[in-house]
């Protein structure tokens, strides 16, 4: 949710910022700019639009060793150039980018109003700017740039993290964070600051995590490079300075046309990659659960908290941890449970799940359950990110950076994780034989093969996609395993393709959705041989009997439903557990396609963006 990105350093900033920009902009595109300082000017340039029209605008490469940029996922103000970030004090003298929410700005606004301050924007970004500028200059003494943000900071409420620059202080930008991520790269006599790791590994893996309520301070000049890190309370910290491990190539595409595809395509790898090291001969080991091993095995409830693609890996989980670990499971929207007042034990457990390890929801439910004493595990897929380092059991997937805004193969390698976790606590409680957890393991360790199968039919489901891509609504069905599938594939053609889908269980279908059902309603079931197979095929049945187009994923050679229904799919013969791994992965396709035939931005679509760090 919006991307920003600093550079302070002895080279031309202005090509750095727009790749990071770049880079950075599956987080938010609606628009994007840059700020430069240079012999005590500063330049901004901002558009409406994506990266690329903004470069497009800016005609000459502007100079300048420092500067700061910003790509944005308008929350307060609609997407034009004139909310555009940076944006500017009233004086021209002060620059900021922002990620995040001012909750305060109005009354903030109304008192700067009172004091003559002029607004150009319907941001809550430029109240804060001018109020940093306000608490500069109104002193008996001009401010330091550093002390005016930290003092300015003290009367806001919300999230940020922002980065300012002031015309007086051409070798200083000045950084805070609340709520929202901001990772500092250590360069050789250079800094890059950034939403995240992912423009700044091209030049160095050195990093510092800033925490909420801190500030660094970046000076650089000829005599010395300097960085200072302090609580917005005053405090000097020392900084940490971590070591990441994501290569360049992972964040290119590779030859496929969009990131989607190639991470779809990347599944088989992603999975083995986030089980590797943790199954040995036979068994599971999860090293990092270290001292939280008998919390997890006494507790008496999980509750695991997420949003959008990881809620429907937890909702899958829910049926491993039931059906292996016999502990009760609650999936709950971290959006919903953290403005609740939800009844939290000791003993409970809190599987926090989020790719990023930065949605702003799942942040604050954990926040919550912690401080009510639960036991907070994490699965995130990026090390380092704030919920990892909120959780007492950081757990992490090794899908390796997921760029497409989609989800695809953070989902089945959550899922992979989750089942090992519910082994883990299956095999340690003796509540499996070792030969029933062997064979589960098995099978399990077969399941990148069969995706590699799946992936080879591209073809058919591509075929599917031509004939129903001009639809306006989609009904996905499944029972069990295949529910939160269910949801899922309709989550996922929603996204990209613009389509109305509803994902349902298939037994509730006759308890009104039965009646949308006609012969322009498509219905994609999930429909393999499992145990709800026969339940299934009545249920195709009734929608059959009331002309609906029917599509469903079925068990390679199941010739009953294929002489039923109007499409199939086919997927190897699994049990039913192991069918979400399979199961997911046509149904990633089939959005993919059916997105592409509509003409959809793919990777970068309408209204979204891949990290929700505002509530
Ligand atoms: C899925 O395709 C989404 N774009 C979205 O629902 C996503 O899963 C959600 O925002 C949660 O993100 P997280 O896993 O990074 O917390």
């Amino acid at each position: 949710m919006c991307g920003i990105i600093g550079y302070v350093g002895k080279k031309e900033a202005y090509e750095i910022l727009i790749k990071g920009l770049e880079r950075l902009e599956y987080r938010g595109y609606d628009s994007a700019g840059v700020a430069l300082l240079s012999n005590n000017v500063i330049s901004v340039y901002k558009k409406k639009g994506k990266v690329a029209e903004l470069k497009n605008f800016i005609q000459k490469t502007p100079k300048g060793n420092i500067g700061i940029a910003h790509t944005r996922w308008a929350t307060h103000g609609s997407p034009s150039d004139k909310n555009a970030h940076p944006q500017l004090s009233n004086s021209g003298n002060i620059a900021i980018v922002h990620n995040g929410i001012i909750e305060n700005y109005l009354a903030i606004k109304e008192v700067l109003i009172k004091k003559g301050y002029k607004f150009k924007s319907d941001t809550d970004t430029e109240v804060l700017v001018n109020l940093i500028e306000d608490i500069r200059i109104n002193g008996s003494k001009k401010l330091n740039l550093d002390e005016a943000v930290r003092l300015a900071l003290q009367k806001v409420t919300g999230a940020y993290a922002i980065l300012v620059l002031l015309k007086d202080e051409p070798d200083t930008v000045v950084i805070a964070k609340m709520g929202s991520p901001v990772v500092l790269g250590i360069g050789k006599e250079e800094f890059f600051i950034a939403s995240d790791a992912t423009p700044i590994i091209e030049y160095t893996n050195k990093v510092i995590y800033l925490e909420d309520e801190e500030m660094a301070i970046i000076k650089t000049n000829r005599e010395s490079n300097k960085i200072t890190i302090k609580t917005i309370n005053n405090k000097i910290k020392n900084p940490n300075i971590h070591t990441i491990k994501t290569k360049i190539e992972e964040l290119e595409k590779g030859g496929f046309k969009h990131f989607m595809l190639k991470e779809i395509f990347e599944q088989p790898h992603a999975i083995k990659d986030s089980i590797l090291g943790r199954i040995k001969n036979g068994k599971v080991r999860m090293e990092e659960i270290g001292e939280y091993k008998n919390n997890l095995l006494n507790a008496k409830r999980i509750i695991i908290l997420a949003c959008g693609t990881s809620f429907h890996a937890g909702l899958e989980s829910k049926y491993f941890f039931e059906e292996y670990s016999h502990i009760p499971v609650l999936v709950e929207y971290a959006s919903e449970f953290r403005y609740r007042k939800p009844v939290i034990y000791k003993d409970d457990v809190v599987v926090a799940i989020s790719q990023s390890g930065e949605t702003a929801d799942t942040l604050a439910a954990v926040k919550l359950a912690k401080e009510q004493g639960a036991t907070i595990f994490s699965l995130c897929n990026v090390v380092g990110s704030s919920i990892s380092r909120i959780a007492h059991v950081p757990i992490y997937t090794f899908a390796g950076p997921e760029i497409g805004v989609a989800s695809t193969k953070a989902f089945t390698t959550q899922i992979a994780v989750l089942l090992l976790l519910c082994l883990f606590i299956a095999s340690e409680k003796r509540l499996l034989s070792n030969k029933k957890i062997q064979n589960i393991l098995t099978e399990f360790e077969n399941i990148p093969q069969k995706i590699e199968q799946i992936l080879l039919e591209d073809k058919s489901v591509k075929e599917i996609a031509l004939k129903l891509y001009e639809m306006q609504n989609f009904i996905y069905l499944g029972r069990g395993y295949g529910f939160p599938l269910a949801l899922e594939g309709a989550l996922k053609l929603k996204e990209i393709s613009y389509i109305h889908a509803e994902g349902y269980t298939a037994g509730e279908m006759k308890h009104g959705l039965l009646a949308l059902v006609d012969k322009n309603m498509p219905v994609l079931f999930i429909a393999n041989k499992g145990s709800s197979y026969e339940k299934v095929v009545s249920n195709i049945m009734e929608v059959k009997a009331r002309n609906g187009i029917v599509i469903s994923l079925i068990t390679k050679g199941d010739a009953r439903i294929k002489k039923i229904v109007d499409y199939v799919i086919e997927i190897p013969e699994t049990s039913d557990v192991m069918l979400p791994f399979v199961a997911s992965i046509p149904l990633q396709l089939l959005a993919y396609h059916i997105a592409l035939l509509r003409g959809c931005e793919i990777d970068k679509p309408r209204n979204l963006a891949k990290s929700v760090t505002v509530e």
